[in-house]
This record gives C-alpha cells, sequence and structure tokens, in this order.
C-alpha cells in the first residue's frame, strides 16, 4: 500500500519544497508518494525561493517544478504522514484537523536526533540553505 507523506512549512518556498525533493531522492524505489504545502497563502503558486533553488540543484535536486500551495483541511485524509518544520508549523495545522481524524503530524527534527534541533531553521530568515538540506 503507497504511504503518502506531506512536508509543510510556512512558505512552501524553502523548507518544505527541500524535504519533498530531498526525500523522494531518498524513497526512490519505496511505495510513497511525497507532496508539499504551506500554512501561509502568501507565495500560492510561486516556485521554491530562487536561493533555495540554486542550493539545491547544486547538491543535484532539481525542485523547479514545485510550486506553492496552501496547507488545508483536506490534506489530513489524503495523506498518510504528515510532517511540519517547527512547532508553528504543527500548531497552525491542527486548528484546521476534522473532527475524528487521526493522521499523525509530527516534527521533521523528530527523525534526525543526531542534529540536536528541535525544528528546522528557516533559510528565508537566516540565509542557511546548505543547513536547511542537510
Ligand atoms: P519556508 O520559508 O516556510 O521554509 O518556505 C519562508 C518563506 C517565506 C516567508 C517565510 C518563510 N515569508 O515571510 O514570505
Amino acid at each position: 500500500m503507497t504511504t503518502r507523506v506531506l512536508f509543510v512549512c510556512l512558505g512552501n518556498i524553502c523548507r518544505s519544497p527541500s524535504a519533498e525533493g530531498v526525500f523522494g531522492e531518498l524513497a526512490a524505489g519505496l511505495d510513497v508518494t511525497t507532496d508539499s504545502a504551506g500554512t501561509s497563502n502568501w507565495h500560492v503558486g510561486e516556485p521554491p525561493f530562487a536561493p533555495m533553488l540554486a542550493a539545491a540543484i547544486a547538491r543535484g535536486y532539481d525542485l523547479s517544478d514545485l510550486r506553492s500551495r496552501q496547507f488545508k483541511a483536506e490534506d489530513f485524509s489524503r495523506h498518510d504522514l504528515i510532517i511540519g518544520m517547527d512547532a508553528d508549523n504543527l500548531r497552525d495545522m491542527e486548528r484546521l484537523r476534522p473532527p475524528g481524524n487521526d493522521t499523525p503530524v509530527v516534527v521533521f527534527t523528530d527523525f534526525v536526533a543526531a542534529h540536536g534541533a528541535d525544528h528546522v531553521p528557516d533559510p528565508y530568515y537566516t540565509g542557511d540553505y546548505e543547513g536547511c538540506l542537510n
């Protein structure tokens, strides 16, 4: 059975498209689908932020076909696992959770304990595109 994984950040132009692209490569050959969305509507329809695109392509991840979209309540039933980048993302998604839905929503850093971080720092503010990809 296909496992549907959704990555979510604020703008859907830096962190979650990167996660979608990197995970998509790592999961090649597995029965998974990947998607991403932003809790805001600020960049809907836009490709990933240019410096994020450049940093990703330099590592072989082509994110240029991705377009920002806003996370919506329907996403809870359309995915099996939803992975946010920080606590704000989780809070903003939970506000939209339909009654009775129990799709797991977790923070990305739960899977990267070795880094010792509790969120993925936002390169839109920090400028650390390499750290985001790492
Ligand atoms: P993202 O980064 O959530 O990783 O896509 C951001 C992109 C844009 C803005 C904030 C965060 N913004 O304020 O427009």
